[in-house]
C-alpha cells in the first residue's frame, strides 16, 4: 500500500513493489473470474500470475533473500536477524507457490471453479502478509546485499 512505503524508493524497491502491484493486479483478476463462474478466464489469469510469481520469486532468491547456510529452510543454531528474515521469506515463498499451483491445477485438470475460489481466500492472505513484510524489510535487505545490487538492477534491465 502506497501510505506503507519508504519516503525514498531505491530503484530496486520501486522495481519489487511494481512487481508486487502487478501481481495483485493478475490475482484480482483471477478472483473477479472465479466469483462470476468464468473457468476459463479465471485459468487464464492465474497461469499468469503463477508464472509472474515463479520469476519474481526465482529473482528475489537469487539476488535479494540469500541462501541459507546448512540446512536449507530450517533454522540454523545461531542465525542473525537478517538470516532469519530471508529464511523466512523464502519458505512463505515455497508456501504462496504451492498454493497458487494448486490452484492453477485444479482448473486445468477439472475446471473446478468452485475449489479454486474455496483456495483463494488463503493465498489472498498469505501473500498480502508476505509482500507487506517483503516491503517493509526491503532495506535492511538491499543493504545486506552490498554490490550484488548493481547485478540484480542489470538482469532487471534497470540499469
Ligand atoms: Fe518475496
Ligand atoms: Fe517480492
Amino acid at each position: 500500500m502506497a501510505e506503507c512505503r519508504p519516503m525514498r524508493e531505491t530503484p530496486l524497491a520501486s522495481l519489487l513493489i511494481r512487481e508486487h502491484r502487478r501481481l495483485d493486479e493478475l490475482f484480482g483478476r483471477f478472483l473477479a473470474a472465479a466469483h462470476g463462474d468464468h473457468a476459463s478466464g479465471a485459468l487464464e489469469a492465474i497461469v499468469g500470475f503463477d508464472e509472474s510469481l515463479r520469476r519474481h520469486t526465482a529473482f528475489e532468491e537469487r539476488y535479494v533473500l540469500p541462501e541459507p547456510e546448512g540446512r536449507k529452510l530450517l533454522p540454523t543454531e545461531e542465525e542473525s536477524d537478517g538470516t532469519r528474515v530471508s529464511r523466512e521469506l523464502r519458505l512463505e515463498h515455497v508456501q504462496v507457490r504451492e498454493l497458487s499451483a494448486m490452484i492453477r491445477r485444479i482448473l486445468e485438470e477439472s475446471q473446478d471453479v468452485g475449489g479454486a475460489r474455496r483456495l483463494a481466500p488463503n493465498l489472498a492472505r498469505r501473500w498480502d502478509r508476505h509482500t507487506t513484510r517483503e516491503e517493509k524489510e526491503l532495506p535492511r535487505l538491499e543493504e545486506e546485499m552490498g554490490e550484488s545490487v548493481a547485478a540484480a538492477l542489470r538482469e532487471a534491465g534497470s540499469a
